[in-house]
């Protein structure tokens, strides 16, 4: 039965892309050297406890965590920090803070955000490495999705011009997360549906990167333009939702694993991603109220829900900057009163085929050239589906 309602969500979920062209072409077409890469994975499974469910959702979390790193890695190059005299030396193998006029805006949210964005883009290489080292380990085929880097960088000075899994510069952002965390009386897991922090983001298409040099530059007073003070922020946002679907997606699916070592895998990589969100999750509150043609950061301390405009105790308590701690809210059974907890964690909303959905609508996958997603949608589909059928002993 509950096979059964978790095959109908991720129909639906399926369905719903499908119907906004999301998945573009209709058909699962997978690229032939991916084929059967988690269903034949595993040879000899006498030789461990490591199921075939284990490996399917070790796959799809490499795969996941592979196009974490993409986006990181862009964020890097141009925003995160470099190494400086008598300090610890940034060890990510490429250039990052090439845009410095970009990290002036980010320094809005935090005089650390330049380290920031180089640690968590370093955690997320190392995430999708060494699941696939330990795919390799238990005899599994390690997952490289790769062929599908073919959107565009920044044209900024001196960012490679190499292809990308993943487009910084037409997104959609939820910013949900926010209230989700302040509520005290509904989650997701429950039906809950809470408001954007931003609503602006939620609608239209917006960078979280400077595109080009045209975006950077500062005036005679040494301030950089609105937009790019607009686009630092959209970063700052998209960097905790990000970092959320993490902290949902690692617990969704612990509970679907079998060997004991591979639960300890992936409750010690989804605490960083835990870690990730509550930095940039308390960030994010720091962002200024400005308006850069139709998308303002509205103030979140003056107790009005930006949605409505109107000023109540429980704006106050959904949209305050420091509340980030997460609020008590239900939990399995509301007669069990309200508990601190990570929220989603069950399947349909926090599973591997809601991460992938989400970020589909976040506008990660999208091509500029064609308004279409790039092939990768299909794969991480194909992935997370077997991913959120595992089912512990299997
Ligand atoms: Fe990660
Ligand atoms: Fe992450």
């Amino acid at each position: 039965m509950e096979k059964e309602k978790s095959f109908m969500n991720r129909s639906v979920n399926r369905r719903s892309l499908l119907k906004t062209g999301a998945l573009a072409g209709g058909a699962v077409a997978i690229g032939a050297g991916l084929a059967g890469t988690a269903t034949s994975a595993f040879a000899d499974e006498s030789k461990s406890r490591v199921t075939k469910g284990d490996i399917a959702i070790l796959t799809f979390l490499s795969a996941l965590e592979q196009v974490e790193a993409d986006l990181w890695i862009q964020y890097a190059e141009l925003g995160g920090a470099t190494t400086q005299k008598n300090s610890s030396p940034i060890d990510i193998p490429f250039k990052t803070g090439l845009a410095p006029d970009y990290i002036t805006g980010l320094l809005v949210l935090d005089g650390d955000m330049p380290q920031y964005i180089a640690d968590n883009t370093d955690d997320e290489i190392s995430h999708h490495r060494f699941l696939n080292n330990y795919l390799e380990s238990k005899g599994a085929k390690q997952i490289d999705l790769s062929s599908f880097a073919s959107l565009p960088p920044s044209q900024v000075t001196g960012v490679p011009q190499t292809g990308r899994l993943t487009n910084l510069q037409n997104l959609t952002i939820d910013t949900s997360w926010w209230t989700r965390y302040r509520s005290d009386s509904a989650n997701p897991d429950f039906g809950g549906t809470f408001e954007n922090a931003v609503p602006d983001l939620a609608k239209g298409q917006h960078s979280a990167i400077p595109v080009s040099n045209a975006d950077l530059g500062v005036d005679g007073n040494g301030n950089i333009s609105n937009h790019l003070q607009a686009i630092a922020f959209t970063a700052g946002f998209h960097f905790a939702f990000i970092e959320q679907g993490g902290s949902s997606l690692y617990p969704a699916l612990a509970q679907k694993v079998t060997d004991l070592e591979v639960l300890r895998v992936l409750l010690s990589i989804g605490g960083s991603e835990i870690m990730h969100f509550q930095t940039w999750h308390d960030k994010a509150g720091n962002a200024t109220n400005i308006t850069d043609g139709n998308l303002t950061f509205p103030k979140l301390n003056i107790g009005v829900d930006p949605n409505t405009g109107v000023a109540s105790t429980d704006a106050a308590n959904s949209f305050q900057t420091n509340l980030i701690m997460p609020e008590p809210t239900l939990f399995l059974d509301p007669k069990l009163g309200p508990v601190s907890i990570i929220r989603p964690t069950s399947t349909a909303q926090g599973g591997a085929v809601a991460s992938v959905v989400s970020f589909v609508k976040d506008g990660l996958f999208l091509d500029p050239a064609t308004g279409q997603n790039t092939g990768i949608v299909n794969v991480l589909m194909r992935l997370a589906e077997e991913a959120d059928e595992a089912r512990r002993g299997f």
